[in-house]
């Protein structure tokens, strides 16, 4: 006996006649006063196999036992579905199987969950994720994201790339994150950290001369997880030499067309868009906008700049602002959905969440009796405000009251349901992020994107002016897809007086800088050329050509929100014996993983 001569996805009408065997699990049993129906599924379809008693008795007595995810191998003959049976949904759907043998290869528990619905309880399905990637569904994602990487990869070849790995065990590179640390044994008392991105080795190579790499490179970092993000993601990873932003963005472009091209079949219009920074954050109040919608926020310091409302006085007397946002017809919104937006404000910084409804002819605030009637008249016509209109107010510093719109704008799209066309894709690139900004609490300056991103040329005095240092621009750029963020990157450095310098300026002195650098600051004393590249976060892209809302459903073992990957059952305890030869003591008993406060 064979096991198949096809996957169960394959039969057509032009196979009618033909002998076949599958093999596949059983998706469904159905009787039909002693006929037996079977839906045979595997990662291809489905095909529909019936016993008949009358055809061959013994496969049909056989099949009474079967159950649902049971193995089997079916043998028989492809007859044409009767007229009216057919089922349209399914490639195979003209087409059914008429059994003459039965061979059981293996039983099945009874699932844990029914496989033919969508399944609300996520971490019962991470449990057993063997029975869920059997789902179609997630065999489709499975074969996306093969197809997907499979396209980068030809891109990537084709335009001369090669494909090299980097290392695991690492040394600690800075991309904003926690390091997962890794005890040495070997060297008692020290610690690789997984790499957060290949970032440093990638630069490295290209001071080999390595020219173009690539590399579907695992990453990890330590962060409070979401949807969009796991501790270990895969990303994209990409460095060239001699190469200008504008060469490295037209080489992403070609790649979203080719994959768009193979995966979904439709044809991206490029050049993408550019947008600043500043201009993403002064019209959409965030920096990965997403372009499907308007409400575009506005700036109305200059109407306000008499005001007597305090708050917007208090804003602009500090050196902030006041921005505003039109929700079109929106004024029927309730008191809960207002009372939810300015929580939602106050978790992103705000102090609270001005407005004014349009309604009946009247501005319905408890705000205006502050406005002149000058005042009013110019915001009116600045925002374009109608009967039924609801106007939100951002007063204070300018990158916090960006923010706190942006976050609002997104919940009040959603709310409002506001129209958007499943298959747009508004692909945005983000460019001129400023190289450094300010962290209050820690009274130092960080890098936006990393420290080896270079300044632009003509920004490049200003890292000598402590005033200035914020408003550098950095020679970087991030890849948007509505509206969210699926790849970054950066000119780099590739002087070691200018990395140096830059070190300084993020506090990092001279001791430290050959500790933690030393190696790149050596490399580039020995000829690095000018490089850049950038890093896309694979599980993102294809979450977004799958339509899935969480990244998890596009990795085959994703880890839950609480860091735990269910299935196996890690993290775990380690046994006295090796953490003895790690030489770590720990007095803290580890928790079932992914329990609350493990
Ligand atoms: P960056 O930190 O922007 O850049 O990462 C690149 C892309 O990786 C994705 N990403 C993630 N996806 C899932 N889970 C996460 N925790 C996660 N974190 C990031 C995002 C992001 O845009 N070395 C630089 C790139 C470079 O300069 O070349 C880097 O890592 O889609
Ligand atoms: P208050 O005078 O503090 O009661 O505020 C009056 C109104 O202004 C309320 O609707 C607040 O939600 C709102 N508000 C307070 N601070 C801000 C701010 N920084 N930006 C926008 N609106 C605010």
């Amino acid at each position: 006996m064979h096991y198949r001569d096809c996957l169960c996805g394959a039969l057509r009408p032009s196979d009618i006649g033909r002998d076949i065997t599958l093999s596949g699990w059983v998706a469904s049993r159905r009787d039909h006063g002693g006929v037996i129906f079977i839906d045979l599924r595997d990662r291809d379809g489905i095909t529909q196999v019936v016993f008949r008693p009358e055809v061959h008795a013994e496969a049909a007595t056989a099949a009474h036992s079967l159950r649902s995810e049971d193995v089997i191998t079916v043998m028989g003959q492809v007859v044409a579905r009767l007229a009216g049976t057919e089922n349209p949904k399914l490639p195979t759907g003209a087409v059914e199987v008429v059994a003459s043998s039965l061979v059981v290869l293996n039983r099945s528990e009874v699932p844990p969950f029914p496989m033919d619905e969508k399944i609300a309880n996520e971490d019962l399905r991470l449990t057993h994720r063997f029975l869920d990637l059997r789902r179609p569904a997630m065999a489709a994602n499975l074969r996306l994201r093969h197809r997907v990487t499979k396209s980068i990869r030809d891109v990537l070849d084709t335009e001369g790339f090669w494909e090299i790995e980097t290392p695991i065990l690492s040394k600690s590179t800075p991309e904003g994150a926690r390091d997962f640390l890794v005890p040495s044994r070997l060297t008692p008392g020290a610690f690789y950290a997984l790499p957060q991105a290949p970032q440093q080795y990638k630069q490295l190579l290209m001071v080999g001369g390595v020219d173009k790499y690539f590399q579907i490179a695992r990453c990890f970092r330590d962060e409070d997880l979401r949807a969009d993000r796991q501790p270990e993601f895969t990303q994209v990873d990409i460095e060239a030499s001699f190469v200008k932003a504008q060469d490295l963005q037209d080489l992403i472009e070609k790649m979203f067309q080719r994959i768009f091209r193979e995966a979904r079949g439709v044809e991206v219009p490029v050049p993408f868009p550019r947008m600043t920074y500043a201009d993403a954050m002064n019209r959409y109040g965030s920096d990965k906008p997403d372009t499907r919608f308007g409400m575009e926020i506005s700036d109305v310091g200059d109407v306000f700049k008499e005001s007597q409302f305090k708050v917007f006085r208090a804003a602009l007397d500090a050196g902030g602002v006041v921005k505003a946002m039109n929700a079109k017809g929106f004024a029927c919104i309730t008191t809960g959905q207002i009372e939810e937006l300015t929580e939602l404000a106050k978790t992103a910084g705000a102090r609270g969440l001005a407005f004014i409804k349009v309604e009946n002819g009247e501005w319905k605030s408890p705000i205006v009796k502050f406005f002149t009637d000058a005042e009013k008249a110019a915001l009116s016509e600045r925002l374009k405000m109608e009967e039924g209109d609801l106007v939100l107010f951002g007063a204070d510093a300018w990158e916090g009251a960006c923010t706190v719109l942006g976050r609002v704008r997104l919940r009040v799209a959603e709310i409002q349901k506001l129209p958007i066309d499943p298959l747009q894709l508004n692909f945005l690139w983000v460019v001129d992020f400023p190289m450094l900004a300010f962290n209050a609490e820690e009274n130092k300056w960080n890098a936006v994107h990393h420290p080896f991103t270079r300044p632009k040329a003509e920004d490049r005095e200003l890292l000598k002016d402590p005033s200035k240092l914020g408003t550098i621009r950095a020679e970087a750029y991030d890849i948007v897809l509505n509206g969210v963020e699926i790849g970054g990157g950066s000119i780099r450095i590739h002087e070691g007086d200018l990395q140096s310098e830059t070190f300084s300026v993020l506090g990092i002195n001279e001791e430290e800088q050959e500790e933690l650098f030393g190696h790149l600051l050596r490399a580039f004393r020995h000829g690095a050329p000018p490089h850049g590249g950038i890093a896309l976060g694979l599980d993102r892209l294809v979450a977004l050509i799958a339509g899935e809302e969480s990244i998890r459903e596009v990795i085959a073992f994703p880890k839950n929100n609480r860091g735990a990957e269910l299935l196996t059952g890690s993290p775990a305890a380690a046994e006295m014996k090796q953490l003895r030869e790690l030489y770590i003591s720990s007095t803290v008993k580890p928790k079932e993983p992914g329990a609350p406060g493990a």
